[in-house]
């Protein structure tokens, strides 16, 4: 049984004894200790991406933050900023081009030191099928076709960034909607052939990431690059602002988005908790 087992039992809402992100960089006593290693996270600007980084800099790491909205990003990052150890990066998901860009500022800017790659970005709930500007649906593109191009473009960085004592990875954010739906047929990823469900959309966009994280873990494991698939929650606060974060193994938990999921497959994972050195996975 692992230490937050008990408390995902039944869980109450918000401020309950769930741990926030913060609680288990600090239970896992990883304050201050990845300083030198650097973490590249998608989508900071608010919700789970926010809390995130706000925890993620406790332990002393090297943040780039990619964001769509620069201007939105100096406000929302502000107290961040002010650590000296984060860079903005603009990058928009739905655009390939942009990736690419982005892709190079990190390089460039790391000097091609890369640990740890969290693609959490995303949108739902796009009512009209709409395409970006290289012709994909945009929940697949936004969702996974730019994570998986931005993965691409930093493995190099990420494999040869893996020691024996620090293992990289890719983190990905999926949701339980994966399970709701089938892969779309590859000629269909963009609702080409059938009508558009945005439901549909989402589940599958999400799935991408699923098989994606599976792909990873299993091609570059063994090379010290893992890949852990993500189902989140987020407790969020009667302002809307999020006050928690929890997020479990593919196995495990439900959207949880507005109360705080509970686990429905087995114990909770933290994502932070896997960030131990060693490549240790959690899970
Ligand atoms: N909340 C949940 O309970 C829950 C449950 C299951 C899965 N998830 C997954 O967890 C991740 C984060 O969810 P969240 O609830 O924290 O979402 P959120 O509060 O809506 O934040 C989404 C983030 O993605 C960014 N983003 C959206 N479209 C973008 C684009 N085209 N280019 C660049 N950035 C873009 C947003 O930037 P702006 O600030 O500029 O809009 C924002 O930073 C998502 O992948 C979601 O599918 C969440």
């Amino acid at each position: 049984m692992g230490r937050y087992t008990a408390v995902h039992t039944h869980p109450k809402g918000v401020g309950d004894a769930r741990p926030t992100a913060l609680q288990i960089i600090h239970d896992e006593g990883l304050e201050g200790k990845l300083t030198g290693k650097v973490i590249v996270l998608t989508g900071a600007t608010s919700g789970i991406g926010l809390e995130t980084a706000r925890a993620l800099l406790t332990t002393g790491a090297t943040l780039f933050l990619t964001v769509r909205d620069s201007l939105k990003a100096k406000g929302a990052l502000a107290e961040l900023l002010t650590s000296g150890r984060v860079t903005l990066v603009d990058m928009d998901n739905a655009s390939l081009s942009s990736v690419r860009t982005a892709a190079k500022q990190i390089l460039d800017q790391s000097d091609g030191k890369i640990n740890i790659l969290i693609g959490n970005a995303g949108i739902m709930g796009i009512q009209q099928r709409e395409l970006t500007e290289d012709g994909h649906e945009f929940h697949f593109a936004v969702n996974h076709l730019s994570h998986f191009l931005l993965f691409y473009l930093l493995k190099d960085a990420l494999l040869a960034s893996s020691s024996p004592s620090f293992h990289s990875r890719l983190v990905l954010l999926s949701s339980s909607a994966h399970r709701t739906h089938r892969l779309l047929p590859s000629n269909n990823y963009s609702f080409q052939d059938t009508p558009y469900v945005p439901e549909v959309a989402y589940a599958n966009s999400k799935l991408a990431n699923i098989y994606t994280a599976s792909y990873v873990e299993r091609q570059y494991g063994s090379r010290g690059l893992h890949a852990t698939p993500e189902i989140c929650g987020c407790h969020r606060g009667g302002s809307g602002d999020v006050v928690g974060v929890e997020v479990g193994g593919a196995g495990s938990g439900d959207d949880g988005g507005g109360g705080g999921g509970e686990g429905v497959g087995g114990e909770r994972r933290e994502v932070f908790g896997g960030l131990r050195g060693g490549g240790e996975r959690k899970g």
